[in-house]
């Protein structure tokens, strides 16, 4: 499967469309998480294009870095800090179209422009979040957060 991975489409919808079932696939008939967190973040990093993109593990009260793609990101966040932490903290999705606005955002790269963070559950407890990152300001939306629900609705279930 992983060498048939490729995204196609234009739009940004067209791109996810084609996107989420390749993941799917991807993650089929392996059952190690490390191994398909890691391919789930190369396969939205290299067909989004995303500029960041990693999940963070809820470890000892903290959140701590897990695989990622992109630049080197701090490996530790506090409940309640940054998007990330608040995220967890609210159990909310945070659609951050500006990040610099953010009060308390953890500026691992200068160049994070906007963000969108994404809780994973089990049992009704974060155990995991999503962190999207895009070095444009205004980067996601709506549309964002509905497809990359269904990539944390992937990740739920490995
Ligand atoms: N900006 C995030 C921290 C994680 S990194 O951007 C990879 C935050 O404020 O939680």
């Amino acid at each position: 499967m992983a060498e048939s991975f490729l995204v196609t489409g234009t739009s940004k919808e067209e791109r996810y469309r084609s996107l989420v079932p390749q993941l799917q696939a991807l993650v089929e008939g392996e059952k190690d998480p490390i191994a398909n967190l890691s391919n789930i973040m190369s396969g939205l990093k290299f067909g989004m294009g995303f500029f960041w993109v990693g999940i963070y593990f809820v470890k000892d009260n903290e959140l701590v870095l897990g695989p990622f793609q992109g630049p080197v990101a701090c490996t530790r966040i506090r409940k309640g800090k940054g998007v990330c932490g608040t995220a967890w903290d609210k159990k909310e999705t945070m659609l951050v179209p500006d990040v610099e606005k953010f009060p308390g955002h953890i500026a691992c790269s200068s160049e994070s422009r906007s963000e969108i963070v994404l809780p994973c559950f089990k049992n009704g407890e974060v155990f995991a979040v999503l962190d999207v990152d895009s070095d444009q300001l205004n980067d996601f939306d709506k549309k964002d957060e509905k497809y990359l629900r269904q990539v944390v609705q992937l990740i739920e279930g490995l």
